[in-house]
């Protein structure tokens, strides 16, 4: 029995999709257990490239199981672009599951995730807007949507009737705050100077057409629909190996990562037991993917963020803008304060470590193993108190850098000395081994330290 979880070990887009692909070969069943479309991951199989932001990574391989467990938030306008997407180049999605306990992201989730951005203004969390926050609130309130509830009509209209006053509200009055607000700044325009206008219903609200639209996608959902926590318990008591994959990262999780700066689920390797139902001891391993720098979207601290020449260099030869929203990453050094927390806070077993070659050409690299905080106390530990977060100021260690090209880099001997010697600083500093090197975006762009697993 084995159950390893992929887990990402800074704040998103450390490439989990393409470990996940790598790691799948030794694999029967790929869950996501948290997260929905605010994720998105980049696979390029022979050339070919392929974006998910639901559908798990391990779906290129048709003799897996392929699912979406029901810690994950779903909306099903996305998932279904993205099986037709896959089924018009060819790959077959027979082998998707989807959890009928996953719930689901309604146009009022995504509509209220932004007013609710809007309405912070400045403080705003530079959420993706994809309704996750208000989906996983109406979750822990009991007036979500699940994906069981589409194949019952009569049972979805009262649950949508449910759930969608109190957002007609809320809609309402974030609205009328607005226009007041546009009014004291001068901004009259058509809303402001019609009020009756703001006041109208809007279509995307009603009752009747949502119902209609979402019992549509229950129909064409209903081959995939599971009881996915048993289809995990199958494969683990006949002795195969599940994954489960994480989705946004370590940092960004709602109890332990950069609060409010985070998203609104768990996506620490704890948290796959819930989200796909197993039990902990059905974990053996834990594998953290971490880029050899660092990048974080939306606000929030980030002590190792660069704005200078290094951080461009990051930012253009690390091709870092997002695969959800198009924006630029904010890029930095690699932090091995938070990076060692992380290691602790997931128990990690393995370590993969992504985008090598792109600190090729920086003379110097440098690595934060401490930070100072504005009154000059030293913090060895990951704080937890905010306020220290964000003034800490990083100290670094400074390592040699290097110049070759890794992208033909396929073993540990092809590595420049510096290299190695740069990895072997980080898995010194953090406690664990790395196992996994990424060179480039290709499949074949990788090298196994220590060979390939035969056992995850
Ligand atoms: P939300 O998950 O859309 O509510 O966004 C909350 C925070 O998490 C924002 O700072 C987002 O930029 C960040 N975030 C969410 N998903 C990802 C991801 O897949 N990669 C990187 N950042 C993410």
């Amino acid at each position: 029995m084995s159950g390893v979880v992929i887990v990402g070990a800074q704040w998103g887009d450390e490439g989990k999709g393409k470990v996940v692909d790598l790691l799948a070969e030794h694999a029967s069943a790929i869950v996501r257990f948290q997260g929905g479309n605010n994720a998105g991951h980049t696979i390029v199989r022979d050339g070919e490239e392929f974006k998910f932001h639901l559908i798990p990574s391990g779906i290129l391989y048709p003799d897996k199981l392929c699912m979406i467990g029901n810690g994950v938030v779903l909306d099903p306008r996305i998932l279904l672009g993205e099986i037709d997407g896959l089924k018009r180049r060819g790959i077959d999605v027979g082998n998707l599951r989807i959890s009928a306990n996953a719930h689901l992201i309604m146009p009022y989730h995504v509509l209220l995730d932004t007013a609710g951005e809007v309405k912070l203004g400045k403080l705003s969390i530079g959420t993706t807007r994809r309704g996750i926050g208000p989906c996983y609130a109406d979750k822990a309130l009991r007036l979500g949507i699940r994906v069981q509830d589409l194949l019952d009509e009569k049972i979805l209209r009262k649950k949508i009737m449910a759930a969608l006053e109190p957002k007609q509200q809320a809609l309402r009055e974030l609205s009328v705050q607005r226009r007041k607000l546009r009014k004291e700044a001068g901004e009259g325009g058509r809303e402001g100077a019609d009020p009756s206008v703001a006041e109208a219903p809007d279509p995307r609200l009603d009752l009747h057409a949502m119902t209609e639209e979402f019992a549509g996608y229950g129909h064409r959902l209903e081959p995939h629909i599971a009881d996915t926590a048993r289809l995990c318990w199958e494969e683990l008591d006949n002795d195969r190996t599940v994954l489960f994959e994480g989705a946004q990262a370590t940092l960004l999780d709602l109890d332990h990562g950069t609060y409010p700066f985070v998203t609104s689920s768990n996506p620490i390797a704890g948290a796959a037991t819930v989200g796909a139902g197993v039990g902990p001891t059905d974990i053996s391993a834990v594998w953290g993917v971490a880029k050899a720098y660092a990048t974080r979207v939306g606000a929030g601290p980030f002590p190792t963020e660069l704005d200078d020449e290094v951080g461009r260099h990051m930012l253009e030869r690390g091709h870092e803008y997002g695969t959800t929203t198009g924006r630029e990453r904010r890029c930095g050094w690699i932090d091995l304060v938070a990076l060692r927390y992380a290691v602790r806070l997931n128990r990690m077993s393995a370590l993969a470590i992504t985008k090598l070659d792109v600190l090729s050409g920086i003379d110097t690299l440098r690595a934060a193993v401490r930070y100072r905080s504005r009154e000059g106390a030293i913090f060895d530990t990951f704080p937890y108190h905010q306020s220290i977060l964000h003034s800490a100021v990083p100290e670094y260690e400074e390592l040699p850098g290097f110049d070759a090209d890794l992208t033909e880099c396929r073993s540990e001997t092809d590595l420049p000395a510096q290299a190695r010697a740069y990895l072997d600083f980080v898995a010194d500093f953090v406690g664990v081994p790395i196992r996994l090197v990424g060179v480039g975006p290709g499949r074949d762009q990788v090298l196994w330290i220590g060979g390939e697993p035969e056992v995850l």
